[in-house]
C-alpha cells in the first residue's frame, strides 16, 4: 500500500530509504544532508567508490547508523520550466529507485518529494509523477511510503493520490 506521511525521513524503519542527491553522490544540503549526518561518515566513504549517478538513475549503499537498511541515491533533474525532458528524468528516477529496491530484495520504501526542493520541480506535478510510478510498483512491495516534509506537501500528495485514483 502508499502511504503518505509528513516525516524525517532519517526517522522512518523501512527497509530502504530514498536519497534526493546530486550526481556526484557527495553530499549537499536538504535531504541528501540529512541522510548524510544520520547514516555517518561512512556512507560518504562509501559514496566516494561509486563514481557518481547520471540524473533518472539510482545507486544502492547500506544505511550504516540509519535505522533504515539501505539507502538509494537518485539524482532527479534540476527544473528548467519542462521543456528539458524533466518529467521523463523524474519518472526514471522513480522507477529507477523501486526496481533497485525491488531487485534487492527491500519490502517497504520511503522517498522524499524528489527534486521539489533546491531543483525546483512544481510539486504537484512532481507528485503526480511520484505517484504513478509507487502505483505501477505497489505489487512489489508491503509498504511505499511517501514521507513529505511538511503539512503542505502531504496535502499536495493527498489530493494527487486522489486523482490518480486510491488504492
Ligand atoms: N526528510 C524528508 N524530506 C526532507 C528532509 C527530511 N529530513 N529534508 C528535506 N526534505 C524534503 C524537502 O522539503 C523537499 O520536499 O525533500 C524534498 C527534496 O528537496 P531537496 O532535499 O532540496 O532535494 P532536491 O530538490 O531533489 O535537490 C537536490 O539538493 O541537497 C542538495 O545534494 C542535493 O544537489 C542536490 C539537490
Amino acid at each position: 500500500m502508499i502511504d503518505i506521511i509528513v516525516d524525517d525521513i532519517t526517522r522512518l524503519e523501512v527497509d530502504a530509504i530514498v536519497n534526493a542527491a546530486n550526481s556526484s553522490l557527495l553530499g549537499g544540503g536538504g535531504v541528501d544532508g540529512a541522510i548524510h549526518r544520520a547514516a555517518g561518515p561512512e556512507l560518504l566513504d562509501y559514496c566516494r567508490g561509486l563514481g557518481g549517478c547520471p540524473t533518472g538513475e539510482a545507486r544502492i549503499t547500506p544505511g550504516f547508523e540509519l535505522p533504515a537498511r539501505w539507502v538509494i541515491h537518485t539524482v532527479g533533474p534540476v527544473w528548467h520550466g519542462g521543456d528539458a525532458g524533466e518529467l521523463a528524468l523524474l519518472d526514471s528516477a522513480y522507477r529507477a529507485s523501486l526496481e533497485l529496491a525491488r531487485a534487492n530484495g527491500a519490502r517497504s520504501i520511503a522517498f522524499p518529494a524528489i527534486s521539489t526542493g533546491v531543483y525546483g520541480y512544481p510539486k504537484d506535478e512532481a507528485a503526480r509523477i511520484a505517484l504513478a510510478a509507487m502505483k505501477a510498483y505497489e505489487p512489489c512491495f508491503e509498504r511505499i511510503v511517501a514521507c513529505c516534509f511538511s503539512e503542505a506537501d502531504a496535502a499536495v500528495y493527498r489530493q494527487t493520490l486522489q486523482e490518480v485514483g486510491a488504492t
